[in-house]
């Protein structure tokens, strides 16, 4: 562990789907603008960091995540003034701000892949993943694009073929080459400069490919509801070894200057993931912890991943959790809405930095999207799998108004057809809101430092409950959860008697607990143990 503590250690960190977030200026579609408007409900909500998704000009073919510029500002969003404003304003109230950076591949409308197109001696032709056809002209081998179908494109003027791990309209940089990690340091330093306060890294593990482009086996578990995508293992086309000196690379650029830090996009097993911290401080600051996000919605299954992450962990690593993001269905359309509060519980208690997802504190759902209202392009190529992003992006609820205080246009994506109900101003207005219940937890981090940064110890408190104790400088915290929709009674063993400091109800704060304590269906306590 560090020694000094770090804000990315012991904060929240919430992410914005810029699109989805604010629309302030009236067409439908939010952005940097509408966040500056929603600043005080996130200072109000207590989070330490604003993690915005991609906000760079883009033809959009993937939303943002097809950057043809990493130095401006889409207008949809607004201007580089604004941002300076939305930077200056989240600065004035404490909160920092972490820019969505897209280093694995540009939109095919980048002026430098236009350039490395047009011939194969200009001066980047080697700045994207080139290669001849196979002998029969086919793709030069195997690889599958993560958005279906091959991961080659053909190029008619080069007569040659190009390597995009995601959308065509996505071709992979060749990180490879020291003149494109060059180019993409100078567009990280352009932001460091303007005093952003780190980076997400989207696709981190994607950065590297194998040098000899070796063949990817056949993946023993594929059937064809998982989408044709997943029919081969990414053995070669990603997590290669040399993408820690990359890593290394941005790593010491964010060391040159104060207090700055990266998370990186990485979808692998723990013991792989856990690689990406680096040795000797060359790593990212976290590798996202998706585990909650994969699994089934068990406490045994998360207790074992739990023990596993916190066994594998090297000693500088600084753990994280994560429930939910733009890319996967939300928490409370995959547990059902009785037990998002068990999630918040979860999410906030353990040990590590928690990233929230814009609207899982409201309990918004995925919203339906018929065939006609589709934008996503993962959707789009692998129809009816359920793959689709949108049903997670849709439109924040702010209000029961129109456009759900969204917007007065109509929205880029569907509204929840819940938002007369499940909207910010209605639950700021219950205190036992799932909202109230997110905004206590984040502040009672700032109070009891052992929710935040205590050292975690797993307690066996029963068949379907959850249970570990936090511990810190004489603070001793004992949180449990009942996975179960009926109620328990959790046997304590006289090891504690204290209060109820929280209760997921938010009605039984202060309540004494000695030898035994009974939870209700899907309940969830923070025990202080020792306290009177
Ligand atoms: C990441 C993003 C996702 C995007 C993909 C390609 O996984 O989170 O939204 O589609 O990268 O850039």
């Amino acid at each position: 562990m560090l020694n000094k503590l770090q804000w990315w250690q012991d904060g929240v960190v919430y992410q914005i789907y810029p699109r989805s977030f604010m629309d302030g200026n009236g067409d439908g579609i939010g952005d940097l603008a509408g966040i500056r408007q929603r600043l005080d409900y996130l200072a109000w909500l207590g989070v330490d960091a604003i993690w915005i998704s991609p906000i760079y000009p883009s033809p959009m073919a993937d939303f943002g995540y097809d950057v043809s510029d990493y130095v401006d500002i889409h207008p949809l969003f607004g201007t580089l003034a604004d941002f300076d404003a939305l930077l200056g304003e989240a600065h004035a109230r404490g909160m920092r701000v972490i820019l969505d950076f897209v280093p694995n591949h540009t939109s095919d409308q980048h002026a430098w892949f236009t350039e490395s197109r047009a011939s194969r001696d200009n001066a980047r032709h080697d700045w994207y993943i080139w290669r001849d056809p196979a002998p029969d002209g086919g793709p030069p081998n195997n690889w599958l694009s993560a958005f279906g179908g091959s991961g080659w494109e053909y190029d008619a003027v080069r007569g040659q073929y190009y390597y995009h791990a995601f959308l065509k309209e996505q071709p992979d940089l060749n990180w490879r080459n020291p003149a494109v990690q060059d180019a993409m340091l100078d567009a990280m330093r352009f932001w460091l400069d303007r005093g952003v306060d780190g980076f997400r890294i989207d696709v981190i593990w994607h950065l590297i490919k194998d040098e000899d482009f070796r063949e990817n086996p056949d993946n023993p578990e594929y059937h064809a509801q998982m989408g044709e995508h997943r029919r081969l293992l990414s053995t070669y086309n990603t997590d290669r070894p040399e993408v820690h000196d990359v890593i290394a690379r941005m790593r010491e650029l964010l060391d040159e200057y104060d207090d700055r830090m990266m998370v990186g996009e990485i979808y692998l097993p723990v013991e792989r993931l856990v690689t990406y911290y680096g040795t000797g401080g060359r790593g990212v600051h976290l590798p996202f912890n998706f585990q909650l996000i994969g699994m089934a919605w068990d406490p045994a299954l998360i207790r074992t991943a739990i023990d596993q992450y916190e066994a594998a962990l090297p000693p500088h690593g600084w753990p994280n959790w994560v429930l939910g993001n733009h890319d996967n269905h939300r928490i409370a359309s995959r547990i059902g809405p009785e037990q998002t509060r068990l999630a918040a519980l979860l999410l906030l208690t353990l040990r590590g930095t928690p990233t929230l997802y814009y609207g899982d504190e409201l309990g918004m759902c995925d919203v339906p999207i018929s065939p006609d209202q589709v934008q996503d392009p993962l959707e789009k190529n692998m129809p009816g799998l359920g793959l689709g992003r949108d049903p997670a992006r849709s439109p924040m609820q702010w209000d029961d108004g129109i456009g759900a205080g969204f917007s007065h246009a109509t929205p880029w994506l569907p509204l929840g057809a819940d938002y007369p109900r499940v909207n910010a101003e209605a639950l700021a207005r219950d205190p036992y809101s799932l909202l109230h219940l997110y905004r206590k937890l984040i502040h009672l981090r700032d109070e009891w430092s052992a929710l935040a940064v205590g050292s975690y110890r797993g307690f066996s408190a029963g068949p379907r409950l959850l249970g570990y104790l936090r511990e810190r400088e004489g603070q001793r915290l004992l949180v449990l959860l009942n996975f179960d929709a009926a109620q328990q009674v959790v046997d304590l063993g006289g090891m504690l008697s204290g209060k109820i400091l929280l209760s997921t109800t938010l009605k039984r704060d202060g309540e004494p607990v000695a030898s035994t304590l009974l939870l209700d269906g899907y309940e969830g306590v923070i025990v202080c143990a020792d306290c009177t």
